[in-house]
């Protein structure tokens, strides 16, 4: 434990905070680790009796009582060992529960800007990987101290059996210390290594998986396979050094401990056979100090395995602690509909870790009952935008004033219950239909199937194989985007949000499934303020007034009627995106 530095200290002492709630676990497995030690050193102490007593003065009562006593001490031993490595394990696995909670915790209340592609893998791999390691310290440790106690006991043996010969043979025992600080030192590094090339993996899986369509459209299965081999190789050569160097400390402490043997045979045979001893006082030394070898060896990987676990607790605890990555906070406040007014008074925003303004200068109101479109061409800024109201990100500069207070006021859950968003990408987990509709909600059969019918979906539902009870996603149904798209339509039905944001809701769909969809949009908008991302004609047409957007500022607010008279950059979006799906409208009606 001395090769321990200020660091490993302190990961170690917050390590073993999670262990606080188990106290009485650990006192009883103290215990049974004392009776562990005895036991031990009992045993290597009946050596003797055994061999004088029975086998050179031939006592029949010793015949009696040392086989006895020898099953007696193994039995307790097994009882107390069983007892330890039970308590330990379940402290462990306690522990492991708690920490991969928290870590969960934590991690999905960070705020967006944190979710980068490729820390996903990595934050999984932690979750996963990571906090398994950190369990395993206190059981390491305990085991540390089991150990050292069983030591403690067979040394006193030794000493109290033969204080020269056990002298002697303690002379060999500090050269058997170093190969342990040196194979910690090299195995903590490894692991290190270890488990951040599995993060690699995990964000290369990740990735590749994610983005299985783009791979196969250019064709880069073998690139990606090769970039994978290449990571995987290098985990192997990690994994094979951590072998070597595991491996190679207990041969080596071996061979130290044999040179030690032969010395005492040599010594203590000349002074059986001088007469200064009798063999059973030399055997029951002997074994001892054989024994002594155990508890020696498994410190030494007992060490290794707690800096392997600090390894590992240096990885969570930089997410857990660190003052850098910080889980959202709200106000106070709660937002109760309905919704009166929303103003953004100069807002400037940046994404984290670039130089130009996503968002300049915004300033833009907003009144109960208003459908307000957006239009701009990809990349203006209108997902950003409308993303800081329900503070998907922070502005730097300037407020968003909803209800008249600063939506930093209220507190998040409030904030986002009160505001609904459908997008480009409708997304589902991997659960039945109703759940997917009542996500977050406690809603009965029938407020799911009303949302479900608004949303034009309850037919196609009822047309699924259990209905409302389908799974849908990885493991159940396939549904078209349209049918998505409707899914998620009527989970925002059913949360019945004052605001409502529709970000380009219908792009991503066919004709004939965008204009279902579109109907169901309508009946979500009814009676609601809502800011739409649009891309078709029909849809700013209604709007009451539309903001058109340009490089992360507002170019123009006013009607379609004004605008195309007023307006050159919204002449320009009309001839190139609107008059196209004017057209496929005008098509459609005429079907
Ligand atoms: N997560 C992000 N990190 C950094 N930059 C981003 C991120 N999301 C969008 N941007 C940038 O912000 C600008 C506005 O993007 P966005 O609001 O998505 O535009 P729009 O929705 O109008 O197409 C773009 O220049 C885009 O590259
Ligand atoms: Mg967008």
């Amino acid at each position: 434990m001395n090769l321990l530095n200020n660091e490993s200290i302190r990961l170690l002492r917050r390590s073993l905070e999670y262990f606080v709630p188990y106290k009485l676990h650990i006192i009883i497995a103290f215990t049974a680790l004392g009776v562990v030690a005895l036991c031990t050193a009992g045993a290597a102490y009946l050596v003797q009796p055994a061999l004088d007593e029975i086998f050179i003065n031939k006592d029949r009562t010793a015949l009696m009582f040392v086989p006895l006593l020898l099953i007696g001490v193994f039995l307790a031993k097994g009882v107390g060992l069983f007892i330890q490595k039970y308590l330990m394990s379940y402290c462990g696995l306690k522990v492991l529960e708690r920490l991969r909670y928290e870590l969960y915790a934590k991690i999905i209340c960070l705020p967006l800007d944190f979710f980068g592609e490729t820390r996903v893998g990595m934050l999984m791999s932690r979750i996963i990987n990571d906090v398994n390691l950190i369990s395993s310290s206190l059981p390491e440790i305990l085991r540390i101290i089991q150990h050292s106690l069983t030591m403690i006991g067979l040394i006193g043996l030794v000493i109290y059996r033969d204080a020269v010969l056990a002298f002697w043979a303690c002379l060999v025992f500090p050269l058997a210390v170093y190969p342990v600080i040196y194979f910690g030192r090299k195995l903590r590094k490894v692991g290190r290594n270890y488990q951040s090339k599995i993060a690699d993996i995990s964000s290369h899986l990740q990735e590749t998986f994610n983005g299985l369509r783009v791979v196969k459209a250019f064709a880069t299965e073998d690139l990606e396979k090769e970039k994978f081999a290449q990571t995987s190789n290098k985990l192997v050569r990690i994994g094979i050094k951590g072998k070597v160097y595991n491996q190679l400390s207990s041969p080596i402490m071996e061979l130290i401990g044999a040179v030690g043997a032969g010395l005492v045979i040599w010594y203590g045979g000349s002074e059986v056979i001088a007469g200064n001893r009798t063999p059973g006082e030399f055997f029951s030394f002997m074994t001892a100090l054989v024994m002594l070898y155990d508890p020696f060896k498994s410190i030494s990987q007992a060490n290794n395995t707690i800096q392997q676990a600090m390894a590992g607790a240096e990885r969570v605890f930089e997410i857990l602690d660190s003052q850098d990555i910080r889980e959202e906070t709200g106000g106070t406040r709660l937002y109760t509909p309905p919704f009166a007014a929303l103003r953004f008074e100069q807002v400037t925003f940046s994404y984290p870790g670039t130089q130009e303004p996503a968002l300049k200068d915004i300033n833009l109101e907003i009144l109960a009952g208003q459908r307000i479109a957006f239009v701009g061409s990809s990349g203006a800024g209108k997902t950003t935008l409308v993303h800081l109201i329900p503070r998907f990100h922070d502005c730097q500069q300037g407020r968003i004033i909803l209800n008249g207070h600063d939506v930093h006021d209220y507190s998040l859950a409030s904030l986002r219950m009160g505001i609904g968003i459908v997008s480009q990408d409708p997304f589902l987990f991997n659960v039945s239909v109703r759940d997917n509709i009542a996500y977050g909600h406690n809603a009965d059969q029938s407020q799911i199937e009303q949302a479900a019918h608004a949303a034009y979906a309850h037919d196609f539902i009822l047309d699924l194989p259990q209905g409302y009870d389908t799974v849908v996603g990885e493991k159940g149904v396939k549904l078209s985007g349209g049918q998505k798209q409707r899914l998620t339509i009527a989970r925002a039905i059913l949360k019945n949000p004052s605001l409502l944001i529709l970000d380009e809701a219908t792009s991503a769909l066919d004709t004939q499934s965008e204009r279902i969809v579109q109907q169901a949009l309508d009946n979500l908008m009814q009676g609601r303020t809502s800011l739409i991302i649009a891309h078709r004609l029909s849809t700013v047409l209604s709007a009451d007034s539309i903001v058109v957007m340009d490089g992360g500022r507002i170019v123009s607010i006013g009607s379609h009627q004004e605008l195309v008279t007023r307006c050159p950059r919204y002449q320009r979006l009309y001839a190139l995106q609107f008059s196209t799906t004017a057209g496929n409208t005008e098509s459609q009606t005429t079907q």
